[in-house]
C-alpha cells in the first residue's frame, strides 16, 4: 500500500522523566524539520504528565503528540481520570487505545475500548486501536479469526480512514525481542484489511493505516515497513532513543527499496 504515507509511532508507555522527554524530542524535532520531503508520519505518546511538555516542545514541528489511553467519561467527578477535553488541551491530536497491556493488567474489555475509541473520535482525537494475539492463541492456529472478533468487537461506529488507525501487536512479540514472520505479518495484516472492508466499506478500508507493533527496531524496521498491508510502526522500547526510533522510521523510505 505505498501510497499510504508509512506513520511512525511511538509508545513510551510507563517511562521518561521530563529532562528525558526534551532531550528525545528536541533531536526529533530538529530532524524532523531538517527532513526536506516528509516521507513518513511521526507520533509521540508520552504518559500523561510529559504530554504538555512534549506537545509544547513539538508545536509546529509537524510531529504529532498522542497520549496512551483515556476515559470514555466527559469532565467531572471522576477521580485519576483523564478525559478527551484535557488531552486536547494540553496538544494531544491522538490516543492509543486498547492496547495489550491495559487490556491485561486494567482488564479493559472489547466493549470499553469500542466506548473510548468512539468518544476520542466524537471529540475530534484520532485513535490507534491494538490488538493482537496471545501466544496460546497463535498456537490455536486461529489467529485471524481471533483477531478478526477482538476488531469488530472493538471498532468504533462512528471509525473513518481519517480518525482510526490499527495497530496489530502480537502480544507474544512485545518487548520480547521476537518477531512473526514477514509471510505471517502479511498474512495477518490482509486478514484484517479483508475484515476492515466488512466493517467500513472497501475504500475506506483500502485508506486506512494498518500498524505493526512488537519489537520493532533499526534492524528489522526495513523488512517489516515494506511487507504489503503494513502502513507503519507502533514502537514500544526502540522509541525512547532518539537513534534508533529515527532510524526506523528512515527504514519506511519506500524509495530507497
Ligand atoms: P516493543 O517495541 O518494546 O516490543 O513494544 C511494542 C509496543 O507494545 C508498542 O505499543
Amino acid at each position: 500500500m505505498s501510497e499510504i504515507k508509512p506513520f511512525i509511532a511511538g509508545n513510551w508507555k510507563m517511562n521518561g522523566t521530563k529532562a528525558e522527554a526534551l532531550a528525545l524530542v528536541g533531536d526529533l524535532k530538529e530532524k524532523y524539520e531538517a527532513l526536506a520531503e516528509k516521507y513518513f508520519e511521526m507520533l509521540v505518546c508520552p504518559p500523561f504528565t510529559l504530554i504538555d511538555t512534549v506537545a509544547t516542545q513539538l508545536n509546529g514541528s509537524g510531529i504529532a503528540v498522542g497520549a496512551q489511553t483515556l476515559s470514555a467519561l466527559g469532565n467531572g467527578a471522576h477521580t485519576g481520570e483523564i478525559s478527551t477535553d484535557l488531552l486536547k488541551d494540553v496538544g494531544a491530536s491522538y490516543v492509543i487505545i486498547g492496547h495489550s497491556e491495559r487490556r491485561t493488567d486494567q482488564r479493559e474489555s472489547n466493549a470499553e475500548c469500542k466506548a473510548k475509541a468512539e468518544k476520542a473520535i466524537a471529540d475530534n482525537l484520532k485513535v490507534i486501536l491494538c490488538i493482537g494475539e496471545t501466544q496460546e492463541e497463535k498456537d490455536s492456529g486461529f489467529t485471524i479469526e481471533i483477531l478478526t472478533k477482538e476488531l469488530t468487537e472493538s471498532f468504533p461506529e462512528n471509525a473513518s480512514a481519517e480518525n482510526l488507525v490499527i495497530a496489530y501487536e502480537p502480544i507474544w512479540a512485545i518487548g520480547t525481542g521476537r518477531t512473526p514472520t514477514a509471510q505471517d505479518i502479511e498474512k495477518v495484516h490482509a486478514g484484517i484489511r479483508e475484515t476492515l472492508e466488512s466493517l467500513i466499506g472497501i475504500d475506506d478500508a483500502a485508506k486506512m493505516r494498518i500498524l505493526y507493533g512488537g519489537s520493532v527496531k533499526p534492524s528489522n524496521a526495513g523488512e517489516i515497513l515494506h511487507i504489503r498491508n503494513v502502513n507503519g510502526a507502533l514502537v514500544g522500547g526502540a522509541s525512547l532513543k532518539a537513534e534508533d526510533f529515527w532510524a526506523i522510521a528512515e527504514a519506511s523510505n519506500y524509495n530507497k527499496r
